[in-house]
């Protein structure tokens, strides 16, 4: 079978990785990919919300399958698109991936379908006045504020007194969030700590496809702005067997059984973002593809054949699948560009990645890495992922730190402490 793969950050360097590796795969096309998909397979300039020119280069190379990493396309409809041209796809329809796309609608089908997550009310139109009001009322902090729409990781607020909150308000109605911030979701903070679980889903049945731990925020110590992630862990140790099976039961067999009696049956990655509250398990948000870098420390311990899965997974048939772990622990370091998520500069020669001897215990996927007249350099934010393996938390995390010693670009940054809030809770 012949495979696209869109999109180009680390998750795609790890989806092209595992995809690469499968029986079923003759020649895997990764669109635009990045200089480390280059070798996975062939990277061809698309861009994935152009839906012809994808379609075109579908119907030429004659494509089996194609798979969707980012949220953007498939909110944007290619799934119901290419599928209506009588091409298989990997991910949710438009409908399916609003539970990202949309906050407004994802609450309104958790408080339907009784499925736990916080407390919540929605304003739109000129709703300033309207939610000053309602805040000053209750007089709680903190408060969360939300943008409805996709805002990249940067439309949540989560104000600690009335100062902030009132700043806040004002920048969802100037900055640059204006249209994702048309209607706002004010919700109940909900205290604990947070952890991802991972579904492959088919539409009426479900798997777990692990479970992971971002650190989503710049700077060590969770403080700093919100990022896309600036490293991450798996498996949880707060999501034991016990614990899976609570959020199987309550969380994402409602979503799926949900889904489908509503005429939307979800297909594709689920990611499911969860706060570990004193009350139990509560989403925190939906995703409707895989988490970055949660994918890069998820893929690596799968011991069965991505895409034999994604296959089941398009046709329907989930249920005859097993999805194989192995026991070990990964964890990712991201390497960032100084300034990141701020403003950071591009174009800086990386070096160090092609000496780094690769061993099992240590991976790297690139984000935004570029070739530049023979020379690998920065071009984005996050610009490559150390993965380290170990048999314990501690050892998988101290592998990924040794792996990043030999690379170096200018203004590089990373957390220290990647990792260390898991080992609070393992033996
Ligand atoms: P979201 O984009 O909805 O995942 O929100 C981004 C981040 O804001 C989450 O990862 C949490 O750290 C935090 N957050 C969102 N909603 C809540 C909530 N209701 N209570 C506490 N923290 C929240
Ligand atoms: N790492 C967070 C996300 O993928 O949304």
């Amino acid at each position: 079978m012949k495979v696209l793969l869109l999109g180009s950050g680390g998750r795609e360097h790890a989806l092209a990785w595992a995809l690469s590796r499968s029986p079923l795969c003759d020649t895997l096309y990764i669109a635009p990919g990045n200089p480390g998909t280059q070798a996975c397979g062939v990277n061809v300039a698309l861009n994935a919300l152009d839906f012809e020119n994808v379609l075109e280069f579908i119907e030429e190379k004659k494509i089996g399958l194609s798979v969707v990493g980012p949220e953007q396309p498939l909110v944007a409809g290619i799934s119901n698109f290419l599928e209506s041209k009588g091409h298989p796809v990997f991910g949710p329809s438009t409908i399916a991936a609003q539970l990202e796309g949309s906050k407004q609608f994802a609450k309104d089908f958790m408080a339907h379908h009784n499925i736990p997550t916080a407390a919540y009310k929605v304003f739109s139109g000129d709703y300033f006045n309207e939610v000053l009001d309602y805040v000053d009322a209750r007089n709680e902090y903190p408060v969360v504020l939300k943008a409805d729409g996709l805002a990249g990781g940067k439309g949540v607020l989560i104000p600690e007194n009335r100062e902030e909150f009132l700043a806040g308000l004002e920048e969802l109605r100037e900055g640059t969030l204006q249209t994702a911030a048309q209607t706002l979701v004010l919700e109940e903070f909900m205290p604990g700590e947070e952890a991802s679980v991972f579904a492959l889903c088919d539409g009426e049945h479900f798997e777990i496809m692990g479970t992971a731990q971002d650190h989503k925020r710049q700077l060590d110590g969770d403080k700093g702005p919100n990022t896309g992630g600036m490293g991450a862990y798996s498996p949880s140790p707060l999501l034991s067997e016990e614990v899976l099976q609570t959020v199987s039961e309550n969380i994402i067999a409602p979503t799926i059984a949900g889904m489908a009696a509503e005429g939307n049956p979800y297909k594709g990655f689920l990611y499911v973002g969860l706060m570990m509250t004193p009350d139990g398990p509560k989403v925190v948000e939906y995703n409707c593809r895989f988490g970055d870098p949660e994918c890069q420390v998820i893929i690596p311990r799968l011991q069965s054949d991505l895409l034999t899965h994604l296959v089941q997974s398009t046709k329907g048939s989930l249920q005859e699948e097993n999805i194989v772990f192995d026991d070990q622990y990964r964890t990712t370091v991201v390497l960032v560009s100084g300034g990141y998520p701020i403003s950071y500069q591009k174009g800086y020669p990386i070096t160090g990645v092609d000496k780094l001897q690769r061993t099992d215990a240590i991976q790297i996927f690139h984000a935004g890495t570029e070739q530049h007249e023979g020379q690998l350099c920065t071009a984005g934010g996050r610009v490559l992922n150390v993965v380290g393996t170990g048999k314990t938390l501690q050892k998988s995390i101290s592998m990924a730190y040794k792996g990043l010693e030999s690379i170096s670009f200018k203004d590089m940054f990373y957390r220290k402490d990647i990792g260390a809030k898991g080992l609070n809770h393992v033996s």
